[in-house]
């Protein structure tokens, strides 16, 4: 743990000898002024995490001291030293924003527990900057890549679309980018300092929707032992993403109609009105409209949710965008592993131009992972692509890993179900997934249990 710089200044000479001598061999690091005046001069100069002063010394007293610190720097911590009996001396200073007092006789070990306690709190001050830059530098990180004019549409509508309210329903192909979309309305947007919500719709059983969502009082029904607050209340003041929302079942729909319509619930089990104010944003592969079409889906739902309409378009139909995800990731990964990657050969490139990309810019992202990992050189070659698959993409067939690894998924959920007796919690354990995930992948291949 880093340790505290501390500026003492003390005109008594002998405690000024004995304090510092003292802080000294507890490894914090110590200069000391025997005046005001001087002291001040260095706090100017270098910055230190606290001031230790005296309180009474002729010239510059302690308390001018603190002050004038809290001008220089208001984040310096000031610990005044007062004269044994001085109370009101040290309820001033504190007033004044003193961080602490100790009183004269100085109790040594004292001292070392108020120092300890300053000392923590820094550096959990210094580690809550560093969370921040990072996360901040995360969302550098995330920023959507593109060159096309088929994604300029997509940002200009960002752009547009973050200032308003209104529910925001983003339409395309799998991996195309609708999170990551979803994301950058709710960060552009006024509700960014509060909660953004991602939903999988399609992975929440049927019967569990509206506790999911709602949430509910203890005991509301078998096995809620616990009051559980649902997505609407998490997310008030922020954005709420359904993805995979055309799954919602027919069931839930009029009920989440009503939510949205009149911006208040009910938790099950409890009759008390809770208001929201929730900004909606959905996102599906599926051709929503055709659900609609079919009844699958309720229009007057579709008309609430489809106010903004946004389409991603397949990568294969923005193939400009290509060069500069290939960049981003291959950076993005070599960073990530600490390898050294120099470039793409024209020849992996060329043949990256031409595939057809089934699972669209997350495909993309898999592939570009994997090449970093195995590229034996500083460069990307076509070998290094996609390894089984390396014929298949550099002589243009337009299967690809996508694929590949779905029909692997299904193959090892279908034995793992198999061999647990179609029991999904066991299958789920077996392969170190969660339930949820597996009966969402089940619903997904369409796995007969
Ligand atoms: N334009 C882009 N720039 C940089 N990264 C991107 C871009 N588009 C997508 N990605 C990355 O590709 C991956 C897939 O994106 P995302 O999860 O947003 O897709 P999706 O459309 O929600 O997929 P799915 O339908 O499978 O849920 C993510 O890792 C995302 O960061
Ligand atoms: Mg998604």
């Amino acid at each position: 743990m880093p340790s505290l710089s501390i500026l003492l200044i003390d005109d008594d000479d002998s405690q000024r000898e004995v304090l510092s001598g003292f802080m000294k061999k507890n490894d914090y690091k110590v200069s000391s002024y025997a005046s005001g005046e001087k002291g001040l001069e260095a706090v100017k100069k270098n910055y230190v995490d606290l001031v230790i002063t005296d309180f009474k010394m002729p010239g510059i007293d302690g308390l001018e001291v603190l002050e004038k610190v809290k001008e220089i720097n208001p984040e310096i911590a000031v610990m005044i030293i007062t004269a044994f009996g001085t109370i009101e001396d040290s309820v001033h200073a504190m007033k004044k924003g003193a961080w602490d007092y100790l009183s004269k006789p100085i109790d040594l070990d004292e001292l070392k527990f108020k120092l300890k306690k300053l000392n923590q709190y820094k550096n959990l001050l210094q580690e809550n900057e560093n969370l921040r830059s990072r996360l901040s530098d995360e969302s550098i990180e995330s920023d959507i890549v593109y060159k096309s004019s088929e994604m300029e549409e997509v940002i200009n509508m960002i752009a547009r679309v973050s200032q308003s309210n209104a529910s925001v329903l983003i339409m395309g192909e799998s991996g195309t980018g609708k999170e990551m979309v979803a994301r950058a309305i709710h960060e552009s947007s006024s509700r960014s300092e509060n909660p953004f919500v991602p939903v999988n719709c399609a992975a929440i059983p049927e019967t569990l929707f509206e506790s999911e969502f709602f949430g509910h009082e203890k005991g509301a029904f078998t096995g809620s032992h616990k009051k559980h607050k649902g997505h609407f209340e998490i997310s008030d003041g922020g954005t709420l993403f359904l993805d995979e929302v055309a799954d919602i079942p027919l069931n839930f729909q009029v009920k989440l109609l009503r939510a949205l319509q009149e911006k208040e619930f009910q938790r099950l089990g409890s009759s008390q009105i809770i208001k929201t104010d929730i900004r909606i944003i959905s996102a599906t592969n599926q051709n929503i409209k055709q659900k609609v079409k079919n009844d699958e889906f309720r229009s007057d739902l579709f008309f609430r949710l489809n106010v903004i309409p946004i389409t991603i378009p397949p990568l294969r139909e923005r193939k400009d965008d290509i060069p500069l995800l290939v960049e981003h990731f291959k950076d993005k990964y070599a960073r990530q592993n600490g390898i050294d990657v120099d470039k793409i050969t024209q020849e992996a490139m060329d043949s990256l131009m031409r595939y057809s990309f089934p699972g669209n810019v997350r495909e993309l992202e898999n592939i570009i992972e994997r090449a970093v990992i195995l590229s034996r050189d500083s460069n990307i070659t076509c070998e290094d692509i996609a390894l089984k698959n390396t014929q298949e993409l550099c002589e243009d067939i337009d299967t690809g890993l996508e694929e590949q690894v779905a029909s692997l998924e299904k193959s090892m959920i279908k034995k793992a179900l198999q061999e647990s007796n179609n029991i999904k919690t066991e299958a789920a354990r077996k392969l170190k997934i969660s339930e949820r995930v597996i009966r969402y992948k089940i619903k997904k291949y369409d796995i007969k249990v």
